[in-house]
């Protein structure tokens, strides 16, 4: 019961018509070989096109230097609080130490598996009673590409006066009430990493609210120079700019960007339909539109998902566990977390399913045959 190839989560795929292949060369052509150039420029209006909502996107070299900077940018200082979603990749909350911040861990909601408004508003409280001060910012998550209960978030936010990042790394083409994801919150971050909806091969960039922001985070995406022949320098900067080879490759992948959301969401639908005693994750109602970037699913007990991956890959499936929460992470032990048990529950009965561009219905049906096979 060996298909002849090996399915994976969510392999990168280029254009049938071999469009990035064109921009490179373009690229090559003219010699702009460089962290800048017409790739670039053009990719970062495809992009402000397809998000719409008047926003400027900066293209960067990762979504977690996307985040690092949107911290920068929206202020946060050594010594500050940052509210982060616990149940997250670990580059949602890495780059707030960074910064010499202090992350405090939020738990998730049932429903959307991102951060729990309730949970936030009783960590904001909690800070603010504690330190006395309140945290500088929050980061949340559109976590496997499902929105976060934005309206709640935001309305938080804005009570509180506090800046919000939607770190929407993997929810391109998902939307919330028919807005996109990479639009919520101050400032937000995509991911172009070779497993994401759409690659540069590695990549990331930040969605500003106007053009004075873009222009900031491209200064520190660019060694803070100040406008001198001689280098001049007021400000600490970073590397970050995204190179015009790999905004080449983004270019082209904008081309099937719409292809790969209703192929994602078809293989979800399918799932959806074959699988019968595992809970497929589903939008919580009509307001949410996830691009369905990874499926997930959850079995009714907690039991040895590490060891479960590794059977599935024994069949050639590439499976993981759902993320494990950050508050359960030997390297945020001494963070301050406020949990109610939903990201460890996640943690320990669910894992993420194959359903990238190359996944097939074939592949989707020796998947759930697996499956059953176990007895899951
Ligand atoms: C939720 C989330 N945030 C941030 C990142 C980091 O993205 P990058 O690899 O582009 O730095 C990832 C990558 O998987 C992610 O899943």
């Amino acid at each position: 019961m060996t298909p002849n190839h090996r399915i994976h989560l969510c392999l990168a795929k280029m254009s049938p018509t071999g469009e990035e292949q064109k921009y490179i060369q373009e690229a090559f052509d003219t010699n702009w070989v460089a962290p800048l150039g017409p790739n670039v420029d053009a990719f970062e209006k495809a992009l402000e096109e397809y998000i719409g909502n008047d926003r400027h996107v900066v293209a960067l070299s990762s979504c977690t230097a996307a985040i690092h900077l949107a911290l920068l940018l929206v202020g946060v200082k050594p010594g500050d609080e940052v509210l982060c979603q616990s149940m997250s990749f670990c580059a949602s909350t890495n780059p707030v130490t960074y910064c010499g911040a202090r992350p405090v861990l939020v738990d998730s909601d049932k429903e959307t598996w991102n951060m729990s408004p309730e949970l936030l508003e009783t960590a904001i409280k909690d800070r603010i009673a504690k330190t006395g001060r309140k945290p500088k910012a929050i980061i949340v998550v559109d976590l496997y590409g499902m929105p976060a209960h934005w309206e709640a978030i935001e309305g938080i936010s804005k009570r509180y006066e506090i800046q919000v990042i939607e770190d929407a790394a993997n929810a391109l083409g998902s939307t919330y009430k028919g807005q996109p994801c990479g639009t919520f919150g101050d400032i937000a971050t995509l991911s172009f990493n070779g497993n994401k909806m759409i690659t540069t091969s590695g990549g990331g960039a930040v969605i500003c609210k106007d053009e004075a922001t873009k222009k900031c985070a491209i200064f520190l995406a660019t060694q803070a120079k100040e406008p001198y022949l001689h280098y001049e320098h007021e400000t600490i900067g970073f590397n970050y700019r995204m190179s015009n080879i790999s905004a080449g490759i983004g270019r082209g992948q904008m081309t099937v960007l719409e292809d790969h959301v209703r192929h994602h969401k078809h293989v979800h639908e399918l799932y959806r339909e074959l699988l019968k005693d595992v809970t497929v994750q589903e939008n919580p109602n009509a307001d949410y539109d996830s691009n369905f970037w990874l499926t997930t699913v959850l079995f009714k007990k907690a039991f040895d998902t590490e060891a479960f991956c590794l059977e599935l890959d024994k069949m050639g499936i590439e499976a993981r566990p759902l993320w494990k929460p950050m508050h359960l992470q030997p390297v945020y032990k001494d963070a301050p977390a406020y949990v109610n048990g939903v990201s460890e529950s996640l943690f320990k009965r669910g894992i993420c399913l194959p359903s990238g561009p190359w996944v097939t219905e074939e592949d989707v049906k020796y998947i759930v045959d697996c499956l059953n096979y176990f007895g899951k």
